[in-house]
């Protein structure tokens, strides 16, 4: 391994055993073979499992705090009290906590460390209002004709000319994860990104909602992908609603106890 530090090394092998793919071998020193090099995703494991800080730049991420601890009570509270936002305040979204929201959830997993997701930040609530008014617009064209929308559409329009923007909720911003349409796995990989996102947004005051209307319109209408600023080559993963809550959840609603078959 180019990047090992031969001075630090004591050859204990956790590296070996931590690859995803068992890349690496130790014969002398731990080392990829040439013609397995190309197979390395670049995790970034060796690196951050080696106890003595031999690989890469060990530094460059930072050190995992051995004593941090989050409790299942406290873990387990933060994610059944996590809920979808429907009412938003006033307040502006800032962009240094967007930026700090980015750089935390840009640690989600992906499929094969692939990292195929990209994302489109609309932080202007007029711009958002235009999003729903187009996808409301478009509604208004489909219940002109025959054919059926597959969620009954007519409330969401009568509820618009009452005033209520049931698409996208009021909310200041819309982060939409997309990636490059040759990108397959990426569905997946921008799915579990916006979970974090979902779930990291209340740290920062914040919540958010999944745009599922937004998303089924998108699919039918592609003029929507260009107002969302999507780039062209890319498909629309999922579009979600972010912003301070209007209104503070007092209490966890109750779900269905989980279908577990223990085998
Ligand atoms: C994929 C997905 C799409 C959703 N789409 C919408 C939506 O378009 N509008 C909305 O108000 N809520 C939407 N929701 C929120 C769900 O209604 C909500 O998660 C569910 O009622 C449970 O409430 P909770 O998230 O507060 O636990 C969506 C949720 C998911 C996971």
């Amino acid at each position: 391994m180019e990047n090992l530090n031969k001075e630090l090394c004591i050859k204990c092998g956790v590296c070996t055993l931590n690859c995803p793919l068992g890349l690496i071998e130790i014969e002398n020193y731990p080392e990829i073979p040439e013609d397995a090099v190309d197979f390395c995703v670049q995790c970034g494991h060796c690196m951050s499992i080696c106890p003595e800080g031999a690989i890469g730049s060990p530094n460059s991420g930072g050190r995992v705090n051995g004593s941090f601890h989050i409790t299942p009570l406290e873990m387990g509270l933060h994610m059944k009290s996590r809920r979808s936002i429907r009412n938003y305040s006033d307040k502006p979204v800032e962009m240094e906590k967007l930026e700090k929201i980015f750089e935390i959830i840009r640690y989600a997993p992906t499929g094969n460390n692939g990292q195929p997701v990209q994302w489109t930040v609309i932080n202007d609530p007029e711009k958002v209002n235009q999003i729903s008014t187009s996808t409301i617009n478009w509604m208004r064209e489909v219940l002109k004709g025959e054919s059926p929308f597959m969620v009954p559409i007519e409330p969401l329009v009568e509820a618009w000319d009452n005033g209520m923007d049931s698409i996208l909720r009021g909310a200041p911003c819309l982060v939409v994860a997309h990636a490059p349409s040759d990108k397959k796995s990426a569905l997946t990989d921008g799915i579990i990104a916006l979970t974090h996102l979902d779930l990291l947004l209340p740290s920062f005051g914040m919540g958010g909602c999944w745009a599922g209307i937004l998303n089924i319109v998108c699919s039918q209408n592609p003029s929507l992908k260009g107002l969302m600023g999507v780039p062209e080559d890319n498909t629309v993963i999922y579009p979600f609603m972010v912003g301070y809550p209007r209104y503070q959840y007092q209490r966890i609603p109750e779900r269905n106890q989980p279908e577990i078959i223990w085998e």
